[in-house]
């Protein structure tokens, strides 16, 4: 009894050590960014009584208060804010009518209040040095030379791919991820695979992008690890995210862009990472060295560092419970006998 004990103490220590780097790699990961939350948020109570109680559910009550009546009405999605993600945001802490105008506190909403001007990012965000690091003045330079600045005569704003209640910096909060990568190329992909919002935007060109990428080999796989503007955008050293989408006979198709010792993803997908560790870690051993990337789609495997570890770790469990048995056991044993 005693002895199965032991062992099994033995083993599991054994793994639990030798997992420890893995751990402290998927922790630095996921760090999150300072609290927030609508108990946090001193607008809670106004925003639900003012716009949320509607504008937060899928189904609302309408009250014709004159005649005395309610009716369920269900909220279409498009006007849909769910709480939980706006005041998860990094508008959190603000009001609905902070940017939204007071015209919208009556229901039905007026003419007046529809025709509201929207606050650019700019507005508040330019030449504020609190946003230094984020570069807005560049980024909006870097916009208004970009394609969809220039084929819609600035009708696409930053607010259709940023969403303007749930928007959080991914680029800086997932470190480079696969998930940030998806959630990267979701916000292109809700029009550019989608031939009907394309057909209202522009009506001469409904195209699919997809069927445009078949030269590359894995296509899926390809999109799942690649962002979109990491092909599609001028590279831009002063910004963490480059944002001059340039006409696509000008994108990336070269394969050596990407698989080689230097990569351009260093530059684009990896920048943020690249920047972190140089950081602590000095250059040559944080982003030569250390550096996940190194040699594209030739080591890069969380997995397989993982079940590489875990084999490792396994192999010198049932070494030293070997010696264990030979050594400890066996000769006690003996003297039992
Ligand atoms: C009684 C329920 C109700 C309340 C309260 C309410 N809304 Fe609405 N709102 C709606 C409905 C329903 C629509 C979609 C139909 C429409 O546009 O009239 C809508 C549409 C909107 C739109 C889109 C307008 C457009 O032109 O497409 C905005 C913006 C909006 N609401 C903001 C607000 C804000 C901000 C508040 C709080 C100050 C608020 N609403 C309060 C029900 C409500
Ligand atoms: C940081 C500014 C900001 C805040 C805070 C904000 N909104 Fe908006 N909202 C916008 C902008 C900008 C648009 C127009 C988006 C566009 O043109 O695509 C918008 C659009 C909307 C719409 C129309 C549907 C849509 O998504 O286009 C509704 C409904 C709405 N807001 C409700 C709310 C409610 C309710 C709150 C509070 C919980 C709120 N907004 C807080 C900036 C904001
Ligand atoms: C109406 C003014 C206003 C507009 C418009 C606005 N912001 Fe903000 N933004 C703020 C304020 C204020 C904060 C700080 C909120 C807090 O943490 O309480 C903030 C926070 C942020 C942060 C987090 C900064 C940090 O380091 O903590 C980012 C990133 C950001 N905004 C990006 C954007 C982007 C992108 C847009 C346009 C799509 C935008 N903002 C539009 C006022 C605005
Ligand atoms: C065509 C889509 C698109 C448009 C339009 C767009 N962005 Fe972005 N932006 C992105 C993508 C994709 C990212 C990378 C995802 C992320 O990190 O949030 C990004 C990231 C950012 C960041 C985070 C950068 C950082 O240092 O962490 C800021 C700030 C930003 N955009 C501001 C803007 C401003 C300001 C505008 C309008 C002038 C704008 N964006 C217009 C797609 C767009
Ligand atoms: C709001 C919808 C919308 C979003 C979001 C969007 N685009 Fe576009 N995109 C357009 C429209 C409209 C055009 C102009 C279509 C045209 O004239 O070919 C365009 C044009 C382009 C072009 C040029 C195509 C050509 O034929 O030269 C590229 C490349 C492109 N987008 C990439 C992206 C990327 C990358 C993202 C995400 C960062 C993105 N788009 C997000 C609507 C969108
Ligand atoms: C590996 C680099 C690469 C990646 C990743 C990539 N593209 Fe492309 N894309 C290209 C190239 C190269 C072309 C030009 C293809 C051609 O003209 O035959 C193109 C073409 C396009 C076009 C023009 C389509 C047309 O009708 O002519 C759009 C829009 C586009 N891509 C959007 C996207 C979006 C959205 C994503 C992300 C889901 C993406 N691209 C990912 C390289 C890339
Ligand atoms: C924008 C950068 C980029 C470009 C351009 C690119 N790739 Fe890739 N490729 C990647 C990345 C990142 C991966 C890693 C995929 C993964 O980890 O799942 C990859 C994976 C691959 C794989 C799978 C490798 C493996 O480990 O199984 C092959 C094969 C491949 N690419 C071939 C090509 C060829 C051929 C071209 C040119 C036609 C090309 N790639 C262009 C970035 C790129």
């Amino acid at each position: 009894m005693m002895t199965l004990k032991r062992y099994l103490l033995c083993f599991s220590l054994i793994i639990v050590t030798s997992s420890f780097p893995v751990f402290a790699q998927l922790e630095e990961a996921d760090s999150l960014p300072a609290p927030r939350g609508a108990e946090l948020s001193l607008f809670a109570d106004e925003n639900e009584l003012n716009c949320l109680r509607c504008h937060g559910q899928m189904v609302y009550t309408l009250t014709d208060s004159l005649a005395g009546m309610t009716r369920k009405q269900l909220m279409s999605e498009h006007n849909l804010v769910v709480p939980e993600m706006f005041y998860n945001s990094v508008h959190w802490s603000f009001s609905c009518l902070d940017c939204h105008s007071e015209g919208f506190k009556t229901f039905p909403h007026s003419i007046e209040a529809r025709f509201e001007t929207s606050w650019g990012c700019i507005d508040c965000h330019g030449n504020d040095p609190n946003y230094a690091q984020y570069r807005f003045e560049e980024i909006d330079a870097e916009y208004q030379k970009s394609v969809h600045y220039t084929a819609t005569e600035g009708l696409i704003t930053c607010w259709n791919c940023h969403d303007p209640h749930y928007y959080n910096p991914l680029a800086r909060q997932t470190k480079g991820g696969r998930e940030y990568i998806l959630r990267s190329n979701e916000m292109c992909l809700r029009c550019h695979s989608n031939a009907e919002v394309m057909g209202l935007i522009n009506d001469e060109n409904v195209e699919i992008v997809l069927p445009k990428h078949e030269w590359l080999p894995d296509v899926d796989r390809h999109l799942e690890a690649v962002r979109c503007i990491d092909c599609h955008t001028r590279m831009n050293d002063s910004v963490l995210v480059a944002h001059e989408v340039m006409p696509a006979d000008s994108a990336v198709r070269g394969c050596a862009d990407c698989h080689s010792q230097n990569s351009i993803l260093m530059g684009t997908l990896y920048k943020y990472a690249a920047m972190e560790s140089r950081d602590e870690k000095g250059f040559v051993n944080g982003v030569i060295l250390r550096n996940d990337s190194y040699v594209i789609g030739a080591n890069r495997s969380k997995f397989i560092s993982f079940t590489g570890l875990l084999i490792i770790g396994m192999t010198l469990a049932i070494a030293l419970m070997h010696t264990f048995f030979r050594i400890i056991i066996k000769p006690k044993q003996h003297i039992n006998e």
